[in-house]
């Protein structure tokens, strides 16, 4: 017997015609959130307005996902690459995870959710490290939705931290070239421990991956939308799930 989720959220106007299914659910969702700037720009607000209404997405979609039953959910808040950004806004979104952190920890801690970061300690302000880091600590023994920062990330250079450490270990004698397997890369990655994600979601209508996550992602399920972050809502991340459950997923097989 099959439930429905739709009911959990009191929706009757935009349900799909298919209600989601409980069966097949991605374990592990992660986000792209993209077009924080474009909306605010289409309003004439500063684009840290966007980036603040896309905090309140984080908390929209954080819920959502912990009612569905999703285990894993990876949101993609700051790359390696946004220090490019102009030094005010680089320094409105390190602050953001203290924002965020102050106002929702409790309700996490609530709703058993564990916090994670994935992503480069060093670099980031002691403010936002020590949010993060309290968050984390406060968590750690949560054993629901797992809510996973992607902060100061970036996969390139996480595959290259990975390959260094596995070419000294060859170098010291202690793995040798034969042992080298996929598991020998995950687990060096900054997403040692969690499962590759089933299912990416990007907002905004770009086509691309933004150097997130590209070893993880080799057999994720994509899905794009228009939609810009701020106004991504619980229906548009139903919508990502009850696509990602048509699909056939084959694995390189038939
Ligand atoms: C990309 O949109 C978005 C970011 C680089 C930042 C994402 C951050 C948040 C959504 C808030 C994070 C909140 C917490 C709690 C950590 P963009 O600015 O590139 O948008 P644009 O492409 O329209 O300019």
């Amino acid at each position: 017997m099959i439930e429905r989720l739709w009911a959990k959220f009191g929706k009757t106007s935009s349900q799909p015609s298919e209600p989601l299914a409980t069966d097949n659910l991605p374990q592990h969702v992660a986000i792209i959130m993209d077009g924080n700037g474009r909306w605010a720009k289409n309003r004439g607000l500063p684009r840290i307005a966007g980036h603040h209404s896309g905090m309140k997405t984080v908390k929209r979609i954080t819920m959502a996902a912990d009612r569905v039953g999703i285990k894993y959910l990876t949101l993609y808040a700051f790359s390696t690459e946004n220090w490019k950004r102009p030094k005010a806004e680089v320094d409105y979104l390190m602050r953001l995870p203290q924002e965020f952190l102050a106002i929702e920890l409790e309700e996490l801690i609530q709703n058993n959710v564990q916090v994670r970061m994935m992503g480069y300690k060093g670099g980031l302000p002691d403010h936002t490290l020590q949010a993060v880091e309290t968050a984390i600590s406060r968590t750690a023994n949560n054993t629901g939705l797992v809510l996973n920062f992607a902060l100061n990330y970036g996969s390139r250079k996480e595959m290259l931290g990975a390959v260094r450490e596995i070419a000294a270990a060859v170098q010291r004698g202690e793995l040798s070239l034969d042992a080298i397997d996929e598991k020998t890369m995950s687990e060096r990655l900054l997403s040692s421990g969690l499962p590759d994600p089933d299912l990416v979601i990007r907002t905004s209508g770009e086509l691309r991956l933004s150097n997130f996550m590209l070893w993880q992602m080799a057999y994720s399920e994509m899905w794009f939308t228009d939609v810009y972050w701020p106004e991504f809502t619980e229906e548009h991340f139903l919508e990502a799930i009850t696509e990602y459950q048509r699909r056939a997923r084959r694995y390189g097989g038939i």
